[in-house]
């Protein structure tokens, strides 16, 4: 099972951005978590980041035929980008949102997700543990189908 973790524009900063939204933890950090939830479920990961829209839709792309399922953190993009949204259908892989913060409860314009649309599932509100949420719901649905 190979999974591919996608984060968006200024997780890189983590640790540095806003502490009391998104924790002191920093990105190295985030991505040993996830190196190690794919390790538990017997998964195959790739982590990739990027701060551009068109990035993440190539890497979208080159995950078709390439990897069984997505995590994606879109970040920013979440709330603006088709782009993404239509790259994701486009593969028809099965893929799991996840967001440090609780979008649901922060400003109006947090509230649209259009990455979303093309989720089985979104995490939100519980950290670095949201994606160890969404890798093993991505690794049991993946045994099943
Ligand atoms: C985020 C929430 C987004 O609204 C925001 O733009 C981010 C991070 C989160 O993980 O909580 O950059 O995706």
């Amino acid at each position: 099972m190979k999974l591919l973790v996608i984060n968006g524009p200024n997780l890189n900063l983590l640790g540095i951005r806003e502490p009391e939204v998104y924790g002191r933890e920093d990105y190295a950090a985030l991505v040993a978590y996830i190196e190690r939830c794919c390790a538990e479920v017997g998964a195959e990961c790739k982590v990739f980041q990027s701060n551009h829209e068109g990035a993440i839709v190539d890497e979208i792309q080159a995950a078709y035929g390439a990897y069984d399922g997505i995590v994606i953190n879109p970040a920013a993009y979440t709330h603006t980008s088709v782009a993404i949204l239509d790259a994701l259908k486009a593969v028809a892989l099965p893929a799991v949102e996840v967001h440090l913060s609780d979008v649901s409860k922060r400003e109006d314009f947090r509230q649209i997700s259009y990455v979303g649309k093309a989720c089985l599932k979104t995490v939100v509100g519980k950290g670095f543990a949201g994606y160890g949420e969404a890798i093993a719901f991505l690794a049991a649905y993946l045994a099943q189908n």
